[in-house]
Order: C-alpha cells, then sequence, then structure tokens
C-alpha cells in the first residue's frame, strides 16, 4: 500500500483512522479551505519570525512568497511556528537551545501532515536546528534562509554585524573611542533586516547548505531585502512541490560525499569553526561521523578564496555582487563530488552549470591566487585534548607561540577579573578560559574570544593566543583555540592547567601542549574535583541538556537524538 499523503498523513490516534480524517478535516475546514484545496500536496513552511529576531524580520514576507511558489506548482502551502534563536536574545547562549528548537522542528514535522517542508532559516543556530530535525523526520525538505543584512556606514567607514561590532568594542576599551562614539556606532552596525553580514555562522552555514543541496543554487548569498530573495522563495515553494511528489528525503542528500562537499566549502570560504559543530551534528543523525583528521588533511590543500571578514576584506552583499556561491563552487570544482543530488532534483554538478556564468570580481579569487594558501581551520592535538584554530583570522606570528598560562576558572571569574589592573599577565602570556563547554558553561557560549586585558590592550596589544573549551562567534578574529575536547568540566586535560604553566602552540604542527611531564599530569587528574552543579540542575530542560550533550566533536547533539552508532565518516 502506498504511503498515506496530504491531510491523510500522521492521522492523530483515536482508533479509528476514517473517524481521525473527519475530526481533522473539520478543523482544517475551519480555516477556510476547499476540499479542492485539502486534497492537494501539503507543503509546511516553518515560521521562525520572533519579534526579538531582527535576523528573521522578513520572514513573514519570505512565507507569502513560498506560499506563491507552492499554489503556482498546484500545492497547498500551511505555515506553522517553530523556535526562533536570535543571538542576542538567547540566555544563556543560543547553543543551550538549538537542540531544543532541532527537537521542535522534528516532531511538529513529523507530527503535522505535510508531503514536504520548507524550513526558514537564517540567524546562527535555526539553520543547523532545522537541518537536524528534517534529517531525523527524513520529510522531503528544503531550507531558505533569510539572507545576509545590508552594510552600514559610521563617519565614512563601512561597517556591519558583527565583525566591526567587536572591532569598535575593542578600541572602546582601549580608549581609543568614547562613550558617545560607541553609542553612535550601535546605532549603524545592524542598518537591515538579515543575519550578520560577514563570513560569521549564519553565513557559513548558508552557504554549506547550499554546498549540502538542502538549498536550490544561488541562495544563499542574495541579501535580506533584495527583491531576488522574494523570488527565490517563490521557486522554493514551487520545487518543494515537485519535492513531495518525488519523495526526495534529507537523508539521499545529506550523505557523506555531500557533507565533504560542505566542509570543503566551509575551508575555501574561511567560515566559522561553528561550521564544524553544526555539521557534526547534521550529520550525526544521518549516522555520519565528522573525521577531524581526514578535515585536517582537507584543510591542508583547501586554499581560502573568498575575501570576506573577518579573515578579508569585504562583506556578504559583495560576494553576492561576486555570483554568491557559484564562482567559489567554479573555483573548487575539481574537488568537489559533483555527483550529489541536491533538492532541486539534479545532481550539483548540473545545477551549476544552470548558474550564470562567472564574471571579473576581487571577492572571490582562482584557487591558484588565494587569500590563505591553506584552508582556514587547523585541528590541533596534545595533551590538551583536541581543539581547533581558525588560522585565517589568527595573527601569523602567534601561530607558533610559547607563553605562560593566566588561567580563568569561568567565565565568571573572567569576567571580574580581566579589566583588573592587578592581574598578573604580560602580552606574550596565554590566556586560558576553562568551564565553558557544552557542559560546564553549559551550552558553550561563544566566549572563546577572550578579550585582550584591558591593562594590556591600552598599551595597544590587539591579539594574544587564548584557549578554551568554548566556541567562537564567526565573526571574531585572533589567535584564538577552541573547542578544548574533552571540557574540563568532565575532567580533560584542560581543567589541570594551573598559572604559570608553560603553554606551546604550533599551527603547522598541528600541536598544541601543555608543557609538564606525564607524572605530574596524572598527579593533577588524580586530584581534581569536578565543578559544582549549576544552580537548577535539577529539572528541566536544563536537566536534560547537563544529562545528555555530547561534546565537541560530536557536534553537542543529545546522545539519544544522534544515530549511533556511526556507520560511516565524512570527509
Ligand atoms: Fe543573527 Fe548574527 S545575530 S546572524
Amino acid at each position: 500500500m502506498n504511503d498515506p499523503k496530504g491531510m491523510r498523513k500522521g492521522l492523530t490516534s483515536y482508533g479509528d483512522e476514517r473517524f481521525s480524517l473527519f475530526l481533522r478535516k473539520a478543523f482544517i475546514k475551519a480555516m477556510g479551505y476547499s476540499d479542492e484545496a485539502l486534497e492537494r500536496p501539503i507543503i509546511g513552511i516553518t515560521n521562525t519570525f520572533s519579534a526579538y529576531n531582527a535576523c528573521h524580520r522578513t520572514v513573514p514576507e519570505l512565507i507569502e512568497a513560498i506560499k506563491r511558489g507552492v499554489m503556482l506548482a498546484g500545492g497547498l502551502p500551511v505555515e506553522f511556528p517553530t523556535i526562533s534563536l536570535h543571538e542576542a536574545f538567547a540566555y544563556p547562549s543560543s547553543m543551550f537551545l538549538r537542540n531544543l528548537m532541532a527537537m521542535d522542528a522534528e516532531e511538529m514535522i513529523r507530527a503535522q501532515p505535510m508531503d514536504a517542508v520548507v524550513l526558514i532559516g537564517g540567524c546562527d543556530k535555526t539553520v543547523p536546528a532545522l537541518l537536524m530535525g528534517a534529517a531525523s523526520a527524513n520529510v522531503p525538505a528544503m531550507l531558505v534562509v533569510t539572507g545576509p543584512m545590508l552594510t552600514g556606514s559610521h563617519r565614512g567607514e563601512r561597517l556591519g554585524a558583527c565583525t566591526d561590532c567587536r572591532r569598535y568594542w575593542g578600541q572602546y576599551r582601549a580608549g581609543q573611542i568614547d562613550e558617545q562614539e560607541i553609542e553612535e556606532i550601535s546605532a549603524k552596525l545592524v542598518p537591515s533586516a538579515g543575519t550578520c553580514g560577514i563570513m560569521g555562522t549564519a553565513s557559513t552555514m548558508a552557504l554549506m547548505a547550499e554546498a549540502l543541496g538542502m538549498m536550490l543554487a544561488g541562495g544563499a548569498a542574495i541579501p535580506a531585502v533584495h527583491a531576488d530573495r522574494l523570488r527565490h522563495a517563490e521557486a522554493a515553494g514551487a520545487r518543494a512541490v515537485g519535492l513531495a511528489a518525488e519523495g526526495l528525503t534529507p537523508g539521499q542528500i545529506m550523505t557523506p560525499d555531500a557533507f565533504a562537499n560542505a566542509l570543503r566549502v566551509l575551508l575555501a570560504i574561511g567560515g566559522s569553526t561553528n561550521g564544524i559543530i553544526h555539521i557534526a551534528a547534521m550529520a550525526g543523525r544521518l549516522g555520519i561521523e565528522v573525521d577531524l583528521a581526514a578535515l585536517d588533511r582537507m584543510a591542508r590543500e583547501t586554499p581560502v578564496i573568498v575575501d570576506l571578514k573577518p579573515s578579508g576584506r569585504y562583506y556578504m552583499e559583495d560576494l553576492h555582487r561576486a555570483g554568491g556561491l557559484a564562482p567559489v563552487l567554479r573555483e573548487l570544482r575539481p574537488l568537489l563530488n559533483l555527483d550529489c543530488l541536491t533538492v532541486s532534483g539534479r545532481r550539483l554538478g548540473e545545477d551549476l552549470d544552470t548558474l550564470p556564468p562567472s564574471w571579473e570580481q576581487d571577492v572571490v579569487r582562482p584557487l591558484d591566487h588565494p587569500l590563505y594558501a591553506e584552508g582556514g581551520l587547523a585541528v590541533l592535538r596534545g595533551n590538551l585534548g583536541q581543539a581547533v584554530l581558525k588560522q585565517s583570522a589568527a595573527s601569523a606570528e602567534l601561530l607558533r607561540h610559547q607563553g605562560r598560562a593566566v588561567v580563568f576558572e569561568s567565565l565568571d571569574d573572567l569576567a571580574q577579573r580581566i579589566d583588573s589592573d592587578a592581574l598578573d599577565v604580560r602580552a606574550d602570556d596565554v590566556l586560558v578560559l576553562r568551564n565553558a563547554g557544552p557542559k560546564g558553561a553549559p551550552g558553550m557560549p561563544e566566549s572563546g574570544y577572550i578579550p585582550i586585558p584591558r591593562k594590556l590592550a591600552r598599551q595597544g596589544v590587539t591579539d594574544m593566543v587564548r584557549i578554551s573549551d568554548a566556541r567562537m562567534s564567526g565573526t571574531a578574529f585572533g589567535t584564538i583555540v577552541l573547542h578544548v575536547c574533552p571540557e574540563a568540566a568532565v575532567g580533560g586535560s584542560l581543567a589541570l592547567v594551573q598559572n604559570g604553566d608553560s603553554i606551546r602552540l604550533d599551527a603547522a604542527a598541528r600541536q598544541l601542549e601543555l608543557l609538564i611531564d606525564d607524572k605530574e599530569l596524572a598527579r593533577r587528574r588524580a586530584a581534581w574535583r569536578a565543578p559544582p552543579a549549576h544552580p537548577g540542575s535539577e529539572r528541566g530542560y536544563l536537566k536534560l541538556f547537563l544529562e545528555h550533550v555530547l561534546q565537541a566533536d560530536r557536534g553537542c547533539d543529545f546522545d539519544f537524538l544522534a544515530r549511533t552508532p556511526t556507520t560511516t565518516k565524512t570527509p
């Protein structure tokens, strides 16, 4: 027997299927639908609008455009709400809530009758959350992103969230700009709706999702407020009806080869380190493990070719003018798996051939004239565990460095002491922040961008080696070692570092070492005690989170949501 379609899918359990359908139709008719409309393929649309979320301000008009496309193709569009997450409006961090959004998306896609679903993501965690949920629900799905914001201008200088937020805040901390000017800047950093306009996590995830095949070609870089974005949404709606008819599921698109394409793009665009975590979580839903050693090998042979902040000069609207992801994929063509299916129903290589030809521009460089000869990310190993470094955003002179550890026990400790004149710190020290990982913080916030101690900032110090078990915003820059795994809160070696220890970073050799002997390390390990329980951890989502969150190398998904055991690896 064929799988039920449309309104007949996933009937509520009353023990009488005909009654369940009768009741469902009675209620949906109260929405004003005709019988003819209810016989059409149903295309769900996730409504991720929230008045807290400026990155998703345009979701209502995207929904209208997607609906238009669905109806032009003969389907019935039905929008439904999901959780919406904005980076600056999620306590304690949006990462803490990503899995909750993924569960919401998965269960609502599964629970409600829809033959396909169009997922509207944008702000950092929303894209991975929706794709994780869709991967597990395995209903035909495609992604539309809200798109990047436009750039603004401050006293003649072009600016955009949020690399420039951090740059100007650094200048303010160093006393180079005053209170009045920083207020003036805050009104100009986010001049339009849309996601951060640099190569932050939102842009990284959008470009990777397109390379992964979960978005129609050409959709990642169109600015949020351009008319082209609405035309893309309309096309997505129309295509979703075809996707439903073909029954093309996320599991058929998100294959190990397709994830390898996404990771290749992550490296070539100088993308956010968060991309690794989110891809690990998405792949984990399908029983695919991200092989970090293989990713590091891939990084060594994949140059950074996109000249966007924070690694380079430009903004996402410039990448759109340069042709979006297409010129990047064309440069990478010999390194990609072109046979991967995409939501268009075609192969990646075929999709690429349908896009307009490239033109002369200087945002996407040729492979033989890259911005950085190696990929933006490096996977480090040593007695401190495994970690990630975004070397394209680091200071070249610090990529090989040995210094004295200055340890911060927690985020609170960091906040209390970093600006103290009494802090014993020198420019060549290594700042260490611990208990800021998935369980330690909790939620692995983007606090790995440890501020330069104020007394050093005032002396003109702009970068230091910084190490933590936290994450970092894709908009940030500096010689920052992140995602140390296992994290300190579960007894990883980061918990054992003491003030004054020597730490050596050697990015070329992929080494991160605490320079103490094994005996001393073992002695400290035996004496280690777990940090006290988080307040409120005896109940609710926090309890669920702390009991089930996986480490960074497994994408910080919940152990009961990832498919185990993994059956294959990527890249
Ligand atoms: Fe939403 Fe940056 S805050 S993308």
